[in-house]
């Protein structure tokens, strides 16, 4: 049986072309660490590093390339982002359709005050319900870029210009929105912007970036400090960008597979994008006449990435998924993916919902046959067993 995987939210599947060729590639064939030493494959390892800082910085618009930082996903780099920025007294704001990367990393700073700004049932955002939270000691704007549950992208450049307007911080979480749609820092007047190399952008797992403002990063206080390869007469942490944030030995292999996604990305993006909104709108027709399927979030295209949750409401959820895998090959995901408050905005908590994440991969034949398994799956009477 062919595996057809919908479960590009969670992580891209197949990855980009060349990615495990250039990753191998660094093991078998360079191995240097980088600022570790003087010979050709160190300095190699280095000079890779830096073009992959700036080759990001210009994909995001951001103008910092010192302030590009590599972390292993975009947990660590919002835990970096808050971690390093808040601190007690301050208020942050935040979405209710933010990931737990978001909440339980806040969560842990003592004595900050958080907020958060009510969505829609559809996960959508007014940005009159940020500006209504703001107070004299609101220092953060955190928001997800796209829900993960539902797809549902929130406005994040009109509250960037509403943080640029009161002089607040403004962090995006753009986990899944790196690599489906154009992002600029600027543009966005974010001040730091997380990304993740394994989902949109086609890259390997265990690598990410935050791109910064120089401004930002230099008011953020690393949360791992140890050996940088520069500055070694001293035992305190350099305050220079990156080496501030970057201690200890970076995932090489896997910011070459970045590098290397990157190269197939930049050129296809826009393709990529119209082929995987077309595959969505697809799906989303064919859900909308599917019998007890009620699809979470935006309805149509417009607002949204190819990320559909949807709820069977009258049948079991975990049974329709586990069906979909077992009797069909289809790979998706059930349950409340990390985002309980999303979950409870959309109004699937704590139940859940069964998530089809479409990717650069996916074809015509994938939506089709997921529709025909579907309708053989909604009327198994299996579905119906603990309901
Ligand atoms: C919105 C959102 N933020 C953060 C994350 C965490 O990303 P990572 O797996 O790269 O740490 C995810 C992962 O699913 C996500 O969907």
């Amino acid at each position: 049986m062919r595996m057809i995987y919908l479960d590009n939210a969670a992580t891209s599947f197949p990855k980009a072309p060349g990615v495990a060729q250039a990753m191998a590639g660094y093991i078998t064939d360079v191995g240097g660490n980088p600022g570790r030493g003087g010979y050709t494959p160190s300095t190699q390892a280095e000079m890779t590093m830096l073009t992959l800082r700036e080759r990001l910085c210009a994909f995001f618009g951001s103008p910092d390339t010192d302030a590009c930082v590599f972390t292993s996903g975009a947990t660590a780099g919002l835990n970096l982002v808050l971690k390093g920025f808040l601190n007690a007294g301050d208020h942050v704001v935040v979405s209710s359709m933010e990931h737990n990367a978001v909440m339980r990393p806040l969560n842990q700073i003592p004595g900050i005050f958080v907020d958060k700004a009510p969505c829609a049932p559809d996960g959508s955002l007014n940005v009159s319900a940020v500006a209504a939270l703001i107070r004299p000691e609101t220092r953060m704007v955190c928001l997800t870029h796209a829900s993960n549950v539902c797809g549902t992208i929130l406005p994040v450049a009109e509250v960037g210009a509403l943080c640029r307007e009161r002089g607040i911080a403004f962090a995006v979480d753009a986990a899944q929105t790196a690599g489906h749609v154009p992002i600029s820092l600027t543009k966005l007047n974010a001040d730091a912007l997380v990304v993740p190399a394994h989902k949109g952008m086609l890259g390997p797992q265990g690598v990410g970036a935050v791109l910064m403002r120089r401004n930002f990063a230099r008011c953020l206080e690393p949360l791992i400090t140890g050996g940088t390869g520069s500055h070694s007469d001293s035992e305190t942490q350099p305050s220079e960008l990156p080496d501030k944030f970057e201690a200890g030995t970076q995932n090489l292999p896997g910011l070459y597979g970045f590098l290397s996604a990157l190269d197939y990305l930049e050129p296809n993006m826009t393709h990529l994008a119209a082929q995987t909104q077309a595959l969505c709108g697809e799906l989303l027709n064919g859900l909308a006449r599917l019998p007890h399927a009620h699809v979470l979030g935006k309805l149509k295209l417009l607002g949204r990435l190819p990320v559909i949750a949807v709820d069977f409401s009258s049948l079991d959820n975990a049974i329709v998924t586990d069906l979909l895998s077992s009797e069909y090959g289809i790979a998706v995901r059930c349950g409340l993916h990390c985002a309980p408050s999303a979950h409870r905005t959309l109004g699937t908590f704590p139940q859940g919902a069964v998530r089809f994440s479409i990717g650069a991969f996916n074809t015509a034949d994938d939506v089709r046959e997921t529709l025909t398994a579907l309708d053989a799956v909604v009327t198994d009477r299996r579905v119906f067993a603990f309901i």
